[in-house]
């Protein structure tokens, strides 16, 4: 297999003059650069990736971390990051984090050290101080890191709104809130938003609050024992889509009808949504288009692009898709 030492004494030049050929970088002639590139046919020279990565401090590559690979949401999102580093000629590595700082960091470590050049998270335990020093650029997706890191997410406050007052609207008397894990931002927001739209009712109360950690089986099992300890609860707001689903399975195992005795909203528009009995309302996120908006940034910011703008956080409305889940019969 040819070498750049072997292109460059075929072409009768320096191996400097052929690296700059290569990265496209610092004056080479025209007659220079086409004899370059004659020999580089001639020879049939593959450039080592890893070579110019090292020369370049740059590997075209970006990094994705999210906490959860197993949560149809984050490979959606990664569907869309994917899409637009392709076209942009860009590769990207998806890393899975289990919303812990730790492995976070190893990440951030290791592929810094390939010459990562930049990086799309979704976090709730890395802040401006972690990030500080890093000379690399960041951009944060679904959740905020800091004021000077850019962001794309939804409105979560008033997407959890509208969920329960379409619950209300569908004439639920007493709605309970399977809330997502304690330590994520959105998660929160998620939470007031339902405790202001009910909290002025009479029958409101704390208990009708339980954590299910965005996780199916845990959903599934705190739904079984609160709709055991309420059997008056007719309309339940899972804080995301795959706690909805936990809810779906719950009532079915304990023989209550969804939607005309139970219904339910979920939060986040997966594809999987679609495909459950009863089909599942949600608020839907746009998903792809925040995955793609974050990496064109991304890419803009790696490449000092000068049509950037300065206000770097985009807040998109929250759209209520209405599904089987909460179909009630009058
Ligand atoms: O389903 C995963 C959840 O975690 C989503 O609701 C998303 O917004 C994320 O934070």
């Amino acid at each position: 297999m040819a070498t750049i030492r072997d292109v460059a004494k075929h072409a009768g030049v320096s191996v400097a003059t052929v690296s700059r050929v290569l990265n496209n970088n610092g004056y080479v002639n025209d007659e220079t650069r086409k004899k370059v590139m004659s020999s580089i046919e001639r020879l049939e020279y593959q450039p080592n990736e890893l070579a110019r990565s090292l020369y370049k401090r740059s590997s075209k590559m970006i990094g994705l971390i999210v906490p959860d690979i197993m949560n149809p949401f984050f490979p959606e999102l990664a569907r869309a990051v994917e899409d637009i580093a392709t076209r942009k000629e860009y590769t990207f590595v998806l890393c899975n984090s289990d919303d812990q700082l730790v492995k976070e960091q190893k990440y951030f470590n290791v592929l810094k050290q390939k010459y990562v050049d930049g990086f799309i998270v979704v976090t709730s335990t890395l802040t401006a101080e972690h990030t500080n020093g890093m000379n690399v650029p960041i951009v944060a997706l679904d959740r905020p890191i800091a004021k000077h890191i850019p962001s794309f997410m939804v409105d979560n406050y008033e997407g959890a709104k509208i969920a329960v007052q379409h619950l209300l609207d569908n004439g639920c008397k007493k709605i309970a809130h399977i809330r997502g894990p304690e330590q994520v931002y959105n998660a929160k927001l998620r939470l007031q938003g339902y405790i202001d739209t009910v909290s002025h009712y009479p029958w409101f109360n704390e208990n009708l609050i339980v954590t299910g950690n965005y996780n199916l089986s845990l959903a599934k099992e705190v739904a079984i024992k609160l709709l055991k300890n309420n059997p008056d609860v007719d309309g339940i707001f899972a804080g995301n889509d795959v706690m909805a689903i936990g809810v779906i399975k719950a009532a079915e195992e304990l023989g209550i009808n969804v939607p005309n005795q139970l219904a339910i909203v979920g939060f986040d528009g997966i594809s999987l949504g679609e495909t459950t009995s009863p089909t599942l309302t949600t608020i839907q996120q746009p998903i792809y288009e925040m995955g793609s908006k974050a990496t064109e940034l991304l890419i803009k910011i790696i490449e000092k692009d000068r049509t950037l703008q300065d206000d770097l956080h985009v807040q998109y409305p929250a759209k209520l898709l209405k599904r089987q889940s909460t179909q009630r019969k009058a």
